[in-house]
């Protein structure tokens, strides 16, 4: 098993960690970031609506983001979620999406779920391979897990073959999953398990 897709530097501003990849920064930020995560979510606020749950207008303020920012963070000192904002390394004051390990189980599960967006002229520069190779890299080797589940809808063509070049494969079909855009929509399950040793 090779571990080669990241390393950790020093965090960037208002972050407590930060991951580098080949381009990214991918960083669990503190509340003070609560303005440029509030720009991108207004920035993409039409573009993400179709594949995320729906969000009172309030949502897209600093005060409330900033309340999430403090939850996530909390979250994460209890290792139950690793929240990860990106960046590009050559414009680390700009979020261009985030990359979220979340309902960390430990004892005989070792797993979570992984859930991604992107800024949508973000997309199509494999961004999203980069960061989420580094991601399941970074939890299979610090928070030793066994498996990190995506749930995809089978409409999301694009999300579909991003986990799948990661090495994800569909373990089943969950119908009526999760509540997208004002209705419960059926999702792919794909998983991805750790790698065995070489
Ligand atoms: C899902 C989402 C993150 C995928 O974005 P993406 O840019 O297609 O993701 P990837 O990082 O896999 O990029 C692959 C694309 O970059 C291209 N690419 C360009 N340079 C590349 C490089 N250096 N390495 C890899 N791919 C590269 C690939 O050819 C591919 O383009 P194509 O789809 O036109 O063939 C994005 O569409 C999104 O945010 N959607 C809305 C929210 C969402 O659906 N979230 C997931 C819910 S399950």
């Amino acid at each position: 098993m090779t571990w080669n897709s990241f390393e950790i530097v020093h965090p960037v501003k208002d972050a407590c960690l930060t991951i580098q990849t080949k381009r990214l920064l991918l960083s669990v930020y503190r509340p003070a970031a609560a303005k440029k995560v509030t720009d991108y979510l207004i920035k993409n606020r039409v573009f993400h609506k179709p594949y995320t749950q729906t969000h009172e207008p309030s949502y897209f303020t600093v005060a409330e983001q900033k309340s999430y920012l403090r939850s996530d963070l909390r979250l994460y000192n209890r290792n139950m979620m690793v929240p990860l904002w990106i960046s590009t390394q050559q414009d680390p004051d700009t979020v261009i999406g985030r990359l979220s390990f979340y309902n960390i189980i430990g004892g005989a599960m070792m797993s979570s779920f992984v859930g991604y967006h992107l800024d949508e002229q973000a997309q199509g520069k494999g961004y999203m391979r980069e960061a989420l190779k580094a991601g399941c890299e970074f939890m299979f080797r610090y928070y030793h897990l066994h498996r990190i589940e995506a749930d995809v809808m089978p409409t999301n063509a694009r999300s579909l073959n991003c986990v799948q070049d990661c090495g994800f494969v569909k373990m089943g079909y969950n119908v009526e999953f999760m509540e997208i855009d004002g209705g419960y929509k059926d999702h792919v399950m794909m998983v991805l398990l750790r790698p065995k040793p070489e």
